[in-house]
Formats: structure tokens, sequence, C-alpha cells
């Protein structure tokens, strides 16, 4: 009969006493943490005494692990062992200072004997080489012959560079020399005949950054199970990749390569079978890929896969199909794996899209470089550098480089690629330190101790009567007072102030004695389950003050921005679908971005509806309801959560209408308070993951009102143009029906017309500036004809038909007689007349010259 060794395990040290825990997300709230690497780490701080033991002081657990990247990183091992994995599940025990080695060794004996039914002919233990009260211990239980004693190598397990550490004791299981006969199948070899089931760590010291050892406040016991090791060995199965636990996988891999597996030759399908595992738990808890830190760790495991589907004849995307079916054969127990199937698949696909992308380019690289060192003598060695290159920008794993260096028959520059790799660990290392040294050494053990949790009363309202219990300095130490002018951190029995949370930045407000404001809180934060506001002191404080607390207005403002988060979360999946996850948030009092899993930039009309059914729910009214109930009640009301897990037993869920959501965050009271919502942008973070920024509330307000103030603005200068187009063209206008006008008025109104012999005179001074049109038209209309017109500005021009008179000496003596000159053709004739006082004189000379050649 198949065993459920989780529910076995969980289940036997229930009965002894255990409280169970949850697994904790795969990332630890902890930069010094690549992952949550073993089971202690949600337990980390009580460990060291960083806050208060527990109760009951012992615990169980079965938590998904992570071991890429970091400290413990098993990712280059896994494919070619049959026994190590990127991500598994450990089963463990813990005891915070109640019981020690002995209980712990007896648990173990009696579950791996008992329950699970190993016989002890098989199994061996190791102790410390200076532990000789745990080698007694065991001598109740096992043959001291087959009990040895190892080194730190083997049997001193420590969390990370820092942390929690001791001394430990492991339990193997022979699985007989039939199957394995390598010369490294001794006990304490590294062949897979004796293989190690659990680790009983006696947690005794604390490692700081200088290695330095501090015995912890009590001794306590962690310990780890790899459940897939000990299912393959229930199962009768050589390798973890043979059980039930994997099997699916790799079936998988074979039908959509159409390749067989075969033990021996199938490190391909284990990589695939081991990736898709880690890849569909990481994305489905919110990690996405990138360019560095977890993410980057993620994209190399993803990229490791596709490699080996590469090798296995794979030239398009496949992964996705095999997360799918760790989806299925997994989402009974992690329910969130099959909410967020969708996404992640989708998410995975478009990963995997991109790095085909790559991976052709990475091999035209690696091709030229083969190329030129085999065209120059061939006796180079392949550069460290293009092998980094390949490695960090074309995501190929170092071992894929050398394989395919062995095949060209080139040594690598292995010095060379280490050189650059430390330069990037370096990096990476700096990276992760993080900032949060001063809240390591902070007093929040003693406020606990003293004083447990305070309350938050912020729900209900934006002021509380307050006291002062514990003033803290900025590095987090208590102090008795603060004086006027610094800086500092205010814990207050019952507060109003808001500590930052997922998407919500914490609460600002004042703090007031007797009506006088004494310090201004400019943040609001938990640590370790504390409630603290950080301040800067205007009036001296003390402990024991009682003070006016009051929170910020802006609270209101970061209220509206929540809720409209929720009515965001909820419209994203009405108009795009299911798959929409959430994958980060932040909501603040003018504006708010939300991060969700899509596979394309949303167009300008899935915008616009995913607006317009934001602004719907808003204008609804729903008003907030808020509930407490457990985790599978608010499941089954279709509440939206991120990740079963993350969530104790109990939850708040907060509803407007449809929109149902987990949440521990202030709402407002009534949609209809959020006001108008805009969305201001659209882009992408990283593949498969889109943004949204949008204001709502006052910050929507003023959006609205400067987008009209613009169109308006817009307006003014449009009609401005107008307005001088609309001029210029009237002066147009004008000037042609001047022109016009003088044309037609020629040889009525304003001219004089005389007759002499049958010739039609005019002499005349005009106010037209286009004289010579006006004398071409009197030209037309008659069939004698003599001009002579000088304008206001002095100019003069003659025009003869049929007369006997030449126009050019007629202006040629007009224009002298002006102080000017000019001539031209004998029916046509212009020039310029300075002197302008003697128009009149010059119109009798042009009559007397007139006169004269008649
Ligand atoms: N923390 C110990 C380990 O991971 C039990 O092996």
């Amino acid at each position: 009969m198949k065993k459920d060794v989780r529910a076995l395990y969980l289940e036997f040290f229930k009965n002894k006493g255990h409280k169970i825990y949850p697994s904790m997300p795969l990332v630890p709230d902890d930069a010094s943490l690549l992952f949550t690497n073993a089971g202690m780490v949600q337990f980390k701080d009580i460990f060291t005494g960083k806050i208060p033991v527990p109760s009951p002081n012992i615990a169980t657990s079965s938590q998904l692990c992570i071991r890429a990247g970091g400290k413990h990183n098993d990712l280059e091992n896994v494919g070619y062992t049959s026994r190590h994995h990127t991500l598994f599940e450990m089963l463990g025990n813990f005891s915070f200072g109640a019981y020690f080695k002995k209980e712990a060794i007896a648990y173990a004996w009696e579950f791996v004997t008992e329950v699970l039914g190993f016989s002890k002919e098989v199994l061996y233990v190791t102790v410390h080489e200076s532990d000789d009260e745990a080698f007694k211990l065991w001598c109740e239980h096992i043959e001291p012959s087959r009990i040895k004693r190892m080194g730190d190598k083997d049997n001193f397990w420590q969390m990370g560079d820092t942390g929690p550490c001791g001394p430990c004791s492991e339990i193997f299981v022979d699985q007989g020399e039939e199957f394995f006969k390598s010369d490294e199948d001794y006990f304490g070899g590294d062949g897979d005949r004796f293989l190690e089931i659990w680790n009983l760590v006696f947690m005794q010291y604390e490692r700081d950054e200088s290695g330095k050892l501090t015995p912890l406040p009590k001794p306590s016991i962690d310990t780890g199970m790899g459940l897939e090791r000990v299912m393959a060995l229930l199962e009768g199965k050589r390798s973890n990749f043979d059980s039930s636990l994997f099997m699916p996988l790799i079936h998988k891999v074979e039908e959509i390569t159409g390749v067989k597996y075969i033990y021996e030759s199938g490190a391909s399908f284990r990589v695939i079978a081991d990736h898709a595992r880690a890849v569909a738990f990481l994305l489905a808890q919110g990690v996405n890929f990138d360019k560095e830190g977890r993410g980057y760790v993620l994209r190399r495991i993803l990229r490791r896969a596709i490699r080996h589907g590469y090798l296995l004849g794979l030239r398009e995307p496949f992964l996705y199909k095999v997360l799918e079916c760790v989806c299925e054969n997994m989402g009974m127990h992690y329910e969130y794996l099959l909410e967020k199937k969708n996404a992640i698949l989708m998410q995975c696909k478009n990963e995997e899209e991109r790095f085909f992308e790559t991976l052709e380019n990475g091999m035209n690289l690696f091709n030229k470089e083969v190329f030129k060192l085999k065209s120059e003598n061939g006796k180079g060695s392949f550069s460290g550098e293009v092998a980094f290159k390949l490695y960090d920008t074309y995501g190929f794993p170092l071992d894929l480089t050398q394989d395919m260096l062995r095949e060209s028959g080139l040594p690598l520059d292995l010095d060379g690629f280490e050189e650059c790799m430390k330069k990037q660990k370096e990096l990476a290392r700096a990276n992760w330190k993080g900032s949060q040294e001063a809240q390591k050494e902070g007093d929040f053990k003693e406020l606990l101790n003293v004083f447990g949790e305070n309350c938050f009363v912020g729900y209900t309202t934006m002021q509380e009567n307050s006291k002062i219990l514990a003033l803290l300095d900025s590095n987090f130490k208590r102090v008795e007072n603060l004086s006027k002018g610094v800086a500092g951190y205010v814990f207050l029995d019952s507060t109003p102030f808001y500590p930052e949370s997922g998407g919500p930045i914490g609460d600002k407000g004042v703090l007031r004695f007797e009506g006088k404001e004494i310090a201004k809180v400019v943040d609001t934060k938990k640590y370790f389950g504390l409630n603290i506001s950080k301040i800067n002191v205007l009036e001296e404080l003390k402990s024991d003050m009682q003070v006016q607390s009051e929170v910020d207005k802006e609270r209101f403002e970061i209220a509206k921005h929540h809720s409209a988060t929720h009515l965001l979360h909820k419209a994203l999946r009405e108009v795009l679908g299911e798959h929409i996850a959430q994958a980060g948030s932040l909501v603040e009092a003018n504006r708010l971005r939300f991060d969700f899993s899509h596979p394309k930039p949303l167009s300008k009309e899935e915008l616009e509806k995913i607006e317009m059914c934001v602004n719907e729910e808003i204008l609804n009214a729903h008003t907030q309801i808020t509930e407490q109930m457990g985790i599978e009640a608010a499941r089954a009301k279709g509440a939206m959560a991120l990740f079963g897990e993350k969530y104790g037993e109990v939850v708040r869920v907060v509803s407007f209408g449809d929109s149902i959501e987990l949440c521990g965050g202030i709402h407002v009271e009534n949609t209809a308070h959020i006001g108008s919502f805009y969305i201001v942008k659209e882009s992408g973070v990283s593949s498969g993951v889109r943004r949204i920024e949008a204001v709502c509330g006052k910050a929507g307000y003023l959006y609205g009102k400067n987008a009209i103030l613009q169109v308006s603005q817009a307006k003014e200068q449009l009609k401005a143009q107008d307005l001088i187009q609309g001029i210029s063209k009237l002066k147009e206008q004008l000037k042609s029906a001047k022109d016009k006008g003088s044309k037609e008025n020629i040889n009525t109104n304003s001219l004089n017309i005389e007759n002499f012999q049958g010739i039609n005179l005019i002499i005349s001074q005009t106010d037209m500036e286009n004289i010579k049109e006006c004398i071409d038209t009197f030209k037309n209309q008659h069939e004698k004809v003599a001009i002579l017109l000088i304008n206001n500005e002095g100019k003069i021009a003659a025009g003869v038909k049929n007369a006997p008179i030449k126009a050019g000496l007629w202006v040629k003596e007009v224009a002298q007689a002006m102080g000017g000159n000019g001539g031209g053709r004998d029916d046509f004739a212009t020039a310029g007349g300075k002197d302008l006082d003697r128009i009149q004189e010059a119109l009798k000379i042009a009559k007397d010259f007139f006169m004269k050649n008649l």
C-alpha cells in the first residue's frame, strides 16, 4: 500500500504534542537568504531568541525548499544524481528549548522503524566526531558498529553564512550492493548506495559575520527529512526520479519529445522534470523572471531545462506543458498551483520563447569563437570571457559550454571564466546584504517579552489616546526618552497608525501632548509582529507619556487607492480573463501601481474597458463588507488570494460587490468615495508581467482637471491661430476687393476723362497702388487712349493707344519735373518721381506735353 509520508509524519509529531505549521513562502522575509532552504527558516528568529518562544514550544511542518543559488546550491548536480533537486519538501520537527538530543533521536528512530517500517538491518547513523553524547544515545537503538563519526563537513549544519547552526546526526538507508557497485558506494562515499534520509541538527550556536559561534539561549532541535527520497525508498525505487512523484513528469517529456526515457542516458529528462517543479512553484508564489536576484535564479533554472530540451531535439517552447503536469499532480496539496495554472503556463511559455531566440545566438557566438581559435593555430584555449558571456548573457550554463568544447577538442580558460564569475558573485552578494543590520540588533525581543504585541485600532478610528510603552533610537535600541530634534521610533500600547504591508504604504501623522504637537509620525511598519512608528521629535518624549495619536488625512487618499486596486484586480479578470494574478502592488496617497501576469501589452480598447469597469463599480456605490473567516470559507466565497499558505487559519475578507479579496488593509467605507479613476500608464515589467499605473480620489480629480485644462488651453491656442489666419485672409480679401474696385471705377467716378480729337485722355493723381493695371484696363476699354497717372507714392505710369504721343518720352518729361527719372516703350512706360510736393506741377507739364504732341 502506498504511504502518504507527509501526512504520516505530521500526524506522528502532532500526537507527540507538536503544533503543525504550514509551509512558509519560498521567498523568506530575510534579505540574506535567496530562498527558503530548510524547514527551520520560518523559526530562525525563535531559535536565536529574537522573538519569544511560542506555545507550544515544539513544532512540525512539511516545508517546500529551494536549493539553487545561495549557500545550499544543488542546481549543477540535478539530473546527474538520483537524489538532488532544486525544489523539494522537507519534513521536520522542531524544539525551541523543549527537548534535545535524547528525544529527537528516540522520535526519529520510532518514526523510521515503526511508522515507515524500515528494517534495522538497513539503517546506519552518523554523529559529529566530537559528539560522545549523541553516540551514547544512539547506542540505545542501534549497534555501535552502525554509528559512524564524521567531521564538520558532513556533520555540522548551518542555514547560511550566518545564522543558527550546530552539530548534527544523520540517518542513512543502505540500498544494498546489488545495484550499487561503483567505487564510491562505500559508507561516506559519493555513491548512492548509502542514502541519507534524515538530518537531526542539534541547534546550539548562532554564527555571526566574523564566523564567531555564540551559544543559543537554549539548545534546540531542527530536523529535516527529504520527502522525495523517502517516497522513492518506500516505493522500492533506486532514484527519486523513478518514484510516483516524478514519473508522470518524465512520461510527459517522453510524450513531447517522442524519445524513450532510459535511466542511464536520461539526465535531460530528469533535469526537465525537476526544474519544471521549481519553476511552477516559484512562478505561482509570485517570483518573476529577472536579470538579478531571485528572479535570475528562476531564469537560470528555466534555461537549464530548455537547454536539456534542446539536447532532446526540441526547438520550441515545451516546458510549460510539463508545468501543466506539475500543477495537476501537486495541485491536490498546493491548491494555488491550480488557481494560477493558466497564468504561470503563459509566463513560462513567454520566457521560453525568449530563450529559444538567445539559444541560437549563443550557439553562433560559440561557433565564431571556435572558428577563430581553429583558424589561428588551434592551440589556444576558449576564452573565459566568452564562456562567461555565454553563461551570463545567453544563459548557457558552464557545463553546456564545456560539453560543446569537448566535442571540438578545445580546452577552456576556466580561470578567466571564474574571474568573471567571481566579480559577478561579489556584485550579487553585495546586493543581497540588504540594510537590515540595525533591525537584527534591535530590542524587539525585549518589547515582545515585556509588552507583547500592541493593539491596532485604526480600522475604525484615525485618533486614539495612546500610551508610549517604549521609545527606540534610530538603531532600534530602547531608550527612556528621545530629545527634541532627533529621529527615532515609538511603540504605542494601542495605535491608529496602519503599518506598511503588501501594497499600501505605512501611515503618517502626529503625536500630541496636551494639545501640542510633540512628534511627527513619518512612517509605520511591523517589526517581529510589533507595530512601530518612525518619528521626528519636536518636543522631548518620555516612555509612559499619554499622547493623542492622530493619523494624517492622507490616509483617506491611501485607502481610496487601495480600494481602487481591488476593483482594478477584479476588472482585469473580467476584461482579460481569469489568468490574471497579482504580481506586485504599491498603494500611495496619490497613485497606485498594480503588476499582474499577462502575456502581451494591453490594447487601447482593453484599457478603456478596464477603466470603465472600475468607474462603474465606483458609481455603483458598493459598501465595504469585512468579515473574518476560515481560509476554506474564504475560498468558497471566491476570494482572490495570493497563495494559500501565506495566510493564517482565520483570514480577513474585504468585499465590495463582486470584488472579494483576502486583505488586512484599510479601505473606503463605500466605493463612491474613490471618486474618478483614471489609468495613467500601462507598461511591461518583465516577460509575462504587465504594470498598470492609475490615480483616483483627489489625485484623480487633479488628473481629470489638468486634462480638461490642457484641452481648453489647446482650444484657445487653436482659436488664436484661427484668428490670425482669419485676419490675413480678410486682408487678402480686402486687397483684392480694392483692386477689383479700382478696376471697375476707373472710367467712372474717380478719374476725369477728357476727349481730344477722339482720344480719351486721363492725366490724374490717384491713391491706387497698382496704376499699371489701371492703365491696362483703361486701354482695353477704349480705342484711342492717352493716360498718365501719378500715385501718392510718386510712381508715374503712362499708356498710349492709337495716339500721336510716345509714352516713354511722356513719363520722362513728367518724372524730371518731380526730380526723378524713367522711361520705356512707346505704348507703355513707368518712372519714379521723388518730389511729391510737385505732383500738381508735374500733372500740368504732362498736359502741356500731350497738347504739344497732338
Ligand atoms: N536544517 C537541517 C537540514 O536542512 C535539518 O538539513
